[in-house]
């Protein structure tokens, strides 16, 4: 289902604190049981905004943040840029996705990966790759939106061992078709 209400837009330095405050509500519902309890329960809102701030103002080509409104609410956000950690060739990444659980199940981050994926190719970014934790429920979403399964890594995070699965997309142009919502291409 598409939410004509949603927009998607290219992130605001102002929107920090409401990227912030997704990002926050988002990790302590998603992560629970998967990232450790005391690290959920310390996340800051005001430290991930001025970390967001920064990120927002450091766009350039290729790189930048976006957020998905409704109304004046920000209720998602995503970020990308260049690979940070390669998986096979693929030239760029999306480095974060999250979405407020009320806005989750509407079509809202299948548009927030297809616009993410037209900024890449529009700066001449032809391929990407997205690391997600083998536990998140969420790599499902990758699946159905295309994504192939080309790596995995274990990583260390707030003490804890944890598996990432890389995910990748050959040529994002299906995935760019996919930003004005599903009834488009
Ligand atoms: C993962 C996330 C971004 C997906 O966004 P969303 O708006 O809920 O997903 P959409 O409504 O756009 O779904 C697109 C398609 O993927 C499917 N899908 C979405 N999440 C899924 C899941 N967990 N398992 C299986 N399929 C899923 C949908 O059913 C839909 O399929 P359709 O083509 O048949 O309609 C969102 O659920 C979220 O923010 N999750 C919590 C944060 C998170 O884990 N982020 C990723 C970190 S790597």
């Amino acid at each position: 289902m598409t939410d004509s209400s949603v927009t998607i837009r290219d992130a605001r330095p102002g929107d920090a604190p409401a990227i912030a405050r997704v990002h926050v509500r988002s990790w302590r519902t998603t992560y629970p049981g998967l990232i450790p309890a005391a690290f959920l329960v310390g996340l800051s809102e005001s430290a991930a905004a001025a970390r967001w701030e920064a990120i927002v103002r450091s766009r350039g080509p290729g790189r930048g943040a976006l957020v998905a409104t409704m109304g004046a609410e920000v209720v998602g956000f995503a970020s990308y840029g260049a690979h940070r950690v390669p998986v096979a060739d693929l030239a760029g990444e999306f480095y974060a996705l999250y979405l407020l659980d009320e806005a989750q199940g509407r079509g809202i981050g299948r548009r927030l990966l297809g616009a993410m994926a037209e900024r890449l190719l529009e700066a001449g970014t032809r391929s990407a790759a997205v690391w997600c934790l083998r536990d998140n429920p969420a790599r499902w979403f990758y699946e159905r939106l295309g994504g192939t399964r080309m790596a995995e890594r274990p990583i260390r995070f707030a003490g804890r061992q944890l598996i990432e699965i890389g995910y990748g997309w050959r040529d994002l142009a299906p995935l760019a078709r996919l930003s004005a919502g599903p009834e488009v291409g």
